[in-house]
C-alpha cells in the first residue's frame, strides 16, 4: 500500500482556491492568511523643478485578507528596504513597493512579506498600473493616478532575498 501517496491526497489544501500562484509545500500545513489582493489608494508622485530634496511617492496601501492598513511613502529621509533591491518599505515594513514611472501608464510592484509570523522567508508579488494625470505648478509636477482606488492581485510567491544590506 502507497500510504503517502493516499495521505498526500487526503492533505490536498482547499486554501489556495483564491490564490493565483502556487502554494509552496513549506506553507501549506501553516494555518495562515496568505496575501491574496491589495488596495493601493491616493497614489501621488510629486517632482520637483529644482528641489531633488522635496520629490515624494506616496499612497495608502490596505490587503484586508491579510488585515494590513498603511502608508506608503518614498522621498528624502526615506530609506531603501533591505531586502528586494530598489524596493521602498511602506511604515508596516512587511510590505513595499518599487515604483516605475513611466508617464503616462506607470508601475507599481508591491511585496507583502507572507505569513511572518510562521518565519517562513517568503513573499508575495503583484503589481498595478495606474493612469497618471498631471499638472504643472510653478515649483514642480504632481502626478495622481486617475483611478483614485486600484485592486492588484498578487501573482507570485517567492522565497525572500536574502538581504543586501
Ligand atoms: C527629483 O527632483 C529632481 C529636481 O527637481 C528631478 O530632476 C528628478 O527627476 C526627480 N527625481 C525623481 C525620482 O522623480
Ligand atoms: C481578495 O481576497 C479576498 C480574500 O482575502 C477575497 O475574499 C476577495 O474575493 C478577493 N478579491 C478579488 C477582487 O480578488
Ligand atoms: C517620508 O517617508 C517615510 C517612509 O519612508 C514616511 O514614514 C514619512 O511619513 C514620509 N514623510 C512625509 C512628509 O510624507
Ligand atoms: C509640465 O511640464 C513639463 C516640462 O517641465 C512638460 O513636459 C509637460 O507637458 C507639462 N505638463 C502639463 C500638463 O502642462
Amino acid at each position: 500500500m502507497h500510504y503517502t501517496a493516499l495521505l498526500s491526497l487526503l492533505v490536498v489544501p482547499v486554501m489556495s482556491k483564491a490564490l493565483k500562484y502556487h502554494v509552496p509545500s513549506s506553507l501549506q500545513a501553516r494555518a495562515c492568511q496568505l496575501p491574496a489582493n491589495f488596495t493601493v489608494s491616493d497614489l501621488t508622485i510629486y517632482t520637483d523643478d529644482v528641489d531633488n530634496n522635496k520629490n515624494y511617492t506616496s499612497f495608502s496601501y490596505s490587503d484586508v485578507g491579510t488585515g494590513i492598513d498603511t502608508y506608503c511613502s518614498r522621498n528624502s529621509t526615506s530609506k531603501p528596504g533591505t531586502v528586494n533591491e530598489g524596493s521602498w518599505p511602506c511604515d508596516n515594513s512587511n510590505v513595499a513597493f518599487i515604483y516605475d514611472a513611466t508617464v503616462p501608464k506607470s508601475y507599481l510592484t508591491i511585496v507583502e512579506i507572507a505569513c511572518p509570523e510562521t518565519g517562513v522567508h517568503i513573499e508575495a508579488s503583484g503589481e498595478v498600473r495606474p493612469d497618471l494625470t498631471c499638472k504643472n505648478s510653478t515649483s514642480g509636477s504632481t502626478c495622481v493616478a486617475k483611478q483614485s482606488s486600484m485592486t492588484g492581485i498578487f501573482v507570485s510567491l517567492e522565497p525572500t532575498p536574502p538581504p543586501s544590506r
